[in-house]
């Protein structure tokens, strides 16, 4: 066994954190835009036959898109007999394509409200959309929905830089919004591998969850108010910037996590902490799932407060990587398992101490194979790339089945092992050259009891997804876990809710869509 650069830890905490967040994400969805690629997406509505287009909807007129054009700005109304829509039609996994015809860009949350206020009157179906990162097929039409395109609005109304609450229009996009916010010594409390291109709204519309979770909490946490335009156009204003406030419903829980259903989210408020001046990053190799799950154990109780992330991946997921990439193998052997463990703190020397006595024990008790510890900036970004750039290589194969769900952290990986052996007994190879499974890979926040199983296979496969769905959610629904941890239900998992929610449950839901879409035309076909 042998942990090396342990030497060099205190070279990497005295890296400023500026510097050492200032990551290139290799992740872009306009790669994914080109019009060669965009052909390829089957219809969604040809995939999925048994979806019918409501008819109570309304059909878009060339008076609705006059109207459209008298309210908003030049060039903020796009129709397909003019533009290549296909890039607000087709989502990031390839999966999905749906058929809009009109895409709107509104600039403020007034032109907004007028929108929604002629979408309802005449029945007119809307989906919202931000960066298009989604991975559950809710950010695109499914039929000729409009799509209102948040992009334009991009603006930071207010930082106060003594709470470090943030005021920001919804289409702002996250990198940006961060960088803004590390030039202020503070930081967005959420991360993930999409951040160059998703929106803040949108990731408020999912409830995204990310990298560092287990350290900043979830958004419903963070999220101190929010505006939203209404499916009638109303605009509800609770643009709070106020930590405690028990007075009533907090109407705003609804729209985090409502993917688009309930109203279209034009800015938030958000609670962002203070940018942590020491930052390092360890990858380790295991070679047991519990081995992965003492060394967390370890790490919460050894590293505990400066513990801002603990990632898990899996050889498979590890090797997809390998494939692609030209960065050197961060450990020269492999391993079952890999973990990376990142530390946020004020104290280099305070924590550097914690670190080496953490991965000093874990080597000696051999929960540990072997693992490196980032020098210096460089090396802290090409860790963290190993990790981030999973769900970009698994794509590279053709598709993905993606399943993002919580467990018991004791089974959580037992579901990947499970999944194997299913598509074996069913005949179905992996990794040959006749099958159509690529891989079967398990990776994900298990500081978050969050499991990312993904089937990576050349083309989309009805007889594939028939093996996997609903077999997977049946799995998820006996451990008492969730069918969706943090990507959300989308169109992907419209029809599964059942096995997380109880009846009871969907039953409010459904009465509150009602409530706030009495006409329907909030992003439909997606969610319950
Ligand atoms: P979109 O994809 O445009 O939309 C997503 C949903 O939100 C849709 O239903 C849409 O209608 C709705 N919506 C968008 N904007 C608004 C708005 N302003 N008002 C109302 N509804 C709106 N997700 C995680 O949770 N954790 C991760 O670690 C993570 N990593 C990812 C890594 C990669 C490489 C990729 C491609 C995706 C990842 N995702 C992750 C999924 C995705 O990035 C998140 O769900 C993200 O929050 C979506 O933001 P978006 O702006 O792209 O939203
Ligand atoms: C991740 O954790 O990398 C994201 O949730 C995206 C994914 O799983 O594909
Ligand atoms: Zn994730």
């Amino acid at each position: 066994m042998r942990l090396f650069s342990l030497r060099a830890a205190s070279t990497l905490c005295r890296q400023s954190a500026q510097h050492t967040f200032q990551f290139t994400r290799q992740f872009s969805c306009t790669a994914l835009r080109t019009a060669g690629q965009t052909k390829q997406v089957v219809l969604t509505s040809e995939m999925y036959p048994d979806i019918h287009r409501d008819s109570r909807l309304g059909n878009v007129t060339s008076a609705d898109v006059d109207h459209f054009k008298s309210i908003l700005q030049p060039g903020s109304v796009l129709t397909d007999d003019t533009e290549d829509l296909s890039g607000f039609n087709v989502d990031s996994m390839r999966k999905y394509r749906g058929q809009a015809r009109v895409v709107l860009k509104p600039r403020t949350t007034d032109e907004v409200a007028q929108i929604m206020k002629h979408c309802h009157e005449r029945r007119l179906a809307v989906v919202p959309q931000g960066g298009n990162t989604g991975l559950v097929g809710g950010s695109v039409p499914v039929f000729d929905e409009i799509v209102i395109s948040l992009g334009l609005m991009n603006k930071i109304r207010s930082f106060d830089n003594v709470s470090g609450i943030l005021v920001a229009d919804a289409g702002c996009i996250l990198e940006a919004t961060d960088n803004f916010l590390a030039e202020r010594g503070y930081i967005f409390p959420l991360d993930l591998g999409a951040k160059g291109s998703c929106h803040i709204g949108g990731n408020v519309a999912t409830n995204a969850g990310g990298l560092r979770l287990l350290r900043y909490g979830s958004l419903h946490g963070s999220v101190l108010g929010l505006e939203a335009v209404m499916a009638n156009g109303t605009v509800v204003n609770g643009l709070g910037k106020l930590r405690k406030d028990n007075t009533g419903y907090d109407v705003k829980q609804m729209f985090i996590g409502s993917e688009g259903t309930l109203g279209v989210i034009t800015a938030v408020s958000i609670l962002c902490p203070r940018r942590s001046k020491v930052v390092n990053v360890a990858f380790l190799g295991l070679e047991s799932y519990e081995q992965v799950q003492s060394a967390f154990v370890k790490a919460k109780a050894d590293l505990s407060e400066i513990l801002s992330a603990f990632e898990f991946m899996d050889r498979e997921s590890i090797n997809e990587v390998a494939k692609y990439s030209e960065l050197r193998r961060p450990l020269d052997e492999q391993h079952n398992f890999y973990v990376l463990v990142e530390t946020s703190g004020s104290n280099p020397e305070h924590d550097e101490e914690k670190l080496n006595k953490y991965l000093e024990d874990l080597m000696e008790s051999d929960i540990i194979e072997d693992g490196v510890l980032a020098n210096d900036e460089t090396q802290l970004k090409n860790l963290w790339t190993w990790r981030e750039t999973i769900p970009e290589s698994l794509g590279k194969a053709g598709g993905v089945y993606k399943y993002d769900v919580s467990i018991p952290l004791p089974e959580l990986y037992t579901l990947v092992e499970d999944t194997r052996t299913h598509l074996a007994k069913a005949g179905i190879s992996i990794g040959t050259e006749d099958s159509v499974v690529v891989d079967v890979v398990g990776y994900g926040h298990l500081g978050d009891g969050n499991l990312h199983l993904n089937v990576a296979v050349k083309n989309y496969d009805k007889h594939i997804e028939h093996l996997l769905e609903p077999w997977v959610y049946e799995w998820i629904e006996k451990r008492h876990g969730s069918i969706s941890a943090e990507h959300g239900l989308g169109f992907a998992k419209k029809n599964y809710i059942q096995y997380s929610k109880d009846p009871s449950m969907i039953s409010v839901m459904k009465n509150l869509k009602t409530v706030f879409d009495p006409n329907g035309i909030m992003n439909p076909y997606k969610y319950i």
